[in-house]
């Protein structure tokens, strides 16, 4: 222990318990990692997002162990056994280390009524060995809905997408295009030792054979780069921008496309980023900083334009929606936790609202990109398809694109085991009268 109060391990089983009350991990981690000596904090990150990303198979595990539910008062404990759990099944730690720092850190947590527990159950798990799963749901480590939800809509690659999400995603970069191009940028990297190649499908895509500390990337401060997925990046090549036009990014939070859009045509009259959350447009402002670029942010709900609309149509909007993000488990493996199978058709009605008012926005020959991170049809090319029956005049445009699916009205990608996460996007141009 250091001279911080806590074991790592109570503060990861604290970290688990606030996701499993509905925090999400980017929300409750920065506090925890200050808890902890500085050496410390790439640890707690890989237990908090190590036992997430395995969390039903070890919570399956582990209630098969308990002869009856730790109660509720104690139930950080079950926590604290799941990251010993998740350390002895995936992590090359010594379980003798993992079972007496769990008995120490169940002292720490005020609980030494069950150090016993803790012990008893660690030592039988290490004897025993990891149990064959008993169901899809633990063989995957997703929720049981999921996994049937993944199933039913993609029949024959449900599998992979649930190995898909287990996978550690890569760390990829978008150059930006007003400072370098990808192969000089390639080049900086090669100079500074980092192994690096270009993304198949965004053009301004570097993925990294492994990923650094951003400070290690050359001329990161000054703007030369951003992290940002590739399937993420390719809202650029579907927006078709031209200079003198005015864009909307209507969902813009913390602003990675809104980046994008900037970096990919100089010479916009305009872009305009809206959300609707006071915490996150900051993060836009600071993005753009970075970049050296210039947006207007609006704080505002989009679909309410009577509240931020000053009666000046969009010749190109990004409608890059709220969604499940299921389609970036990998990243966020705290999403099989949670996120409930309830939620999809309020988000869905949400989602159809939005691209419902951003229609009334687009000029008569604009253009609309629809975006979500999500591989549930639901979400997908069902929204496109109700918004069409509504709207017959919508044009929707089949892209020229080499990636994903074409699902009818939009294109999906699954996320892919070695380069990007799942996402979808659909094209739809306004008739000119
Ligand atoms: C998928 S994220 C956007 C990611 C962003 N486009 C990027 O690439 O960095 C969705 C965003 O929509 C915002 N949002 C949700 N509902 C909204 C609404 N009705 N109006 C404006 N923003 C909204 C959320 O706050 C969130 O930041």
């Amino acid at each position: 222990m250091s001279d911080y109060d806590q074991p790592l391990r109570a503060v990861a089983a604290d970290v688990l318990l606030a996701v499993e009350c509905g925090e999400s991990l980017s929300q409750c981690l920065p506090p925890a990692l200050q808890r902890v000596a500085l050496n410390e904090r790439p640890a707690l990150q890989a237990l908090c997002y190590g036992t997430c990303r395995w969390f039903h198979r070890l919570d399956s595990e582990l209630n098969s162990r308990l002869k009856k539910p730790i109660k509720s008062q104690d139930r950080i404990v079950h926590h604290l056994m799941l990251v010993a759990l998740f350390q002895l099944r995936f992590s090359q730690q010594a379980s003798y280390a993992v079972l007496n720092e769990s008995v120490e850190a169940c002292r720490a947590l005020d609980k030494p009524h069950l150090t016993g527990l803790v012990n008893g159950i660690l030592r039988s798990a290490e004897r025993e060995g990891a149990p064959e799963p008993q169901d899809d749901a633990s063989r995957f480590s997703h929720p049981g809905w999921m996994v049937e939800k993944l199933r039913h809509n993609w029949p024959d690659s449900w599998q992979a997408i649930l190995e898909a999400n287990n996978a550690q995603a890569p760390m990829t970069l978008r150059v930006n295009a007003l400072r370098f191009s990808r192969n000089e940028y390639l080049a900086l990297l090669n100079e500074a030792g980092i192994e690096a190649s270009a993304t198949r499908f965004a053009p301004h895509g570097i993925q990294l054979g492994r990923p650094v500390q951003v400070d290690q990337l050359p001329w990161f401060a000054d703007g030369a780069v951003s992290v940002q997925d590739e399937a993420a990046q390719l809202c650029t090549t579907l927006l078709d921008l031209a200079p003198g036009q005015r864009v909307l990014d209507a969902c813009a939070a913390p602003g990675g496309k809104t980046c994008a859009i900037l970096e990919s045509q100089a010479e916009l009259a305009e872009v305009v980023a809206i959300d609707e959350s006071a915490a996150r447009l900051p993060r836009v402002q600071e993005n753009l900083d970075r970049l050296d670029l210039h947006a207007s942010l609006l704080e505002a709900d989009a679909a309410d334009i009577e509240q931020w609309w000053d009666g000046q149509a969009f010749d190109r909007i990004l409608l890059d929606v709220p969604c499940s993000a299921s389609g970036v488990i990998r990243r966020h493996p705290d999403i099989k936790l949670l996120r409930r199978e309830t939620d999809i058709v309020p988000l869905a009605s949400i989602q159809l609202g939005l691209l419902e008012a951003m229609w009334k926005v687009l000029k008569p020959g604009g253009r609309l990109v629809y975006a979500t991170c999500s591989v549930f049809p639901q979400e997908n090319h069902r929204i496109i398809q109700r918004f069409i029956k509504q709207q017959s005049s919508a044009v929707l445009i089949e892209p020229e694109a080499q990636w994903g699916t074409d699902m009818g009205a939009g294109r999906q990608l699954l996320p892919d085991p070695i380069s990007h996460d799942g996402f979808f996007y659909a094209v739809l141009e306004k008739p000119e009268s």
